[in-house]
């Protein structure tokens, strides 16, 4: 009865603070962000509403007609946010949608077994939900895909593709050396697969491949230059604080 009692109390208040963040985030947003938001969340994924915000920021902070490389699409949610926020902001551009549509490793490890198709989906979806046709769709692996890049510089790369420490290193070490002077970067699952996805995002960084900014709901985002535009710190402090001591240590090994 009474850690029923702790529990829902603990509950409310976690419900509370999300409330209140989200209402601090929402104030950064332009008035296009909920149609973009409800049209992309039709379609099945992982990509959240804090994600969206971050990408929308990031979106606003670069050049007109911005090179977006994703690197995992699944069954394109988060490229169909990223077309949908263009198109409503009349920003242009183009998303180059990498993925071998083998499956998720959370997927396969849950169901265990060794691939599970999303192309025919993940092109439905796009085709009906990608209004300036801004998405380009790769049946690739990353690595396929960088070797056949046609060098064009990236103005937003996202890293959210098979997440193991070898893969995500060599995401980061085939495709950062792309990014632009104004350039960001996000790695999805920085808060979830510690000793995979943050120990390989944590070396590329003290590579000097990128720097680190900050962690919004478990993603790393940072970029080529030293801090992020105005509206995207002011996110970035609204933290996510399990994986902020571990951001403060690897800040505090590059500046070393
Ligand atoms: C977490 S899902 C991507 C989620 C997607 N960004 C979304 O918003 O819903 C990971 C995807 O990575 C893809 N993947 C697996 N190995 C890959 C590789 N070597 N290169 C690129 N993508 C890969 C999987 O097929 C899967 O669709």
């Amino acid at each position: 009865m009474l850690s029923a009692l702790c529990r829902s109390v603990t509950d409310g208040g976690a419900a509370a603070v999300r409330r209140y963040q989200w209402e601090r985030i929402q104030a950064l947003l332009p008035a296009e962000f909920d149609a973009a938001w409800q049209a992309a969340d039709g379609v099945p994924g992982w990509f959240d509403q804090r994600h969206a915000a971050a990408f929308t920021l990031a979106l606003q902070s670069l050049p007109a007609e911005p090179t977006v490389v994703e690197i995992g699409s699944y069954l394109g949610r988060s490229a169909v946010f990223q077309a949908q926020i263009l198109a409503a902001l009349g920003r242009g551009g183009g998303i180059t949608a990498i993925d071998p549509h083998t499956g998720d490793r959370q997927h396969l490890e849950m169901l265990g077994i060794e691939e599970l198709p999303t192309w025919d989906m993940f092109c439905y979806f796009v085709r009906g939900l990608d209004p300036d046709g801004l998405v380009d769709m790769v049946r690739a692996t990353s690595i396929e895909a960088a070797r056949e890049w046609d060098g064009r510089e990236i103005d937003l790369l996202y890293i959210d593709g098979w997440h193991s420490y070898d893969a995500v290193r060599e995401d980061g070490e085939h495709w950062l050396p792309h990014l632009s002077a104004d350039g960001i970067v996000v790695f999805d699952d920085y808060g979830y697969y510690a000793d995979d996805v943050a120990r390989a995002v944590d070396e590329l960084a003290e590579a000097g491949l990128f720097t680190p900014w900050g962690v919004n709901a478990r993603q790393m985002i940072g970029g080529r230059r030293s801090a992020p535009s105005a509206p995207l710190d002011q996110l970035l402090t609204i933290v996510d604080s399990s994986v902020m001591r571990r951001l403060a240590s690897v800040k505090a090994r590059i500046s070393a």
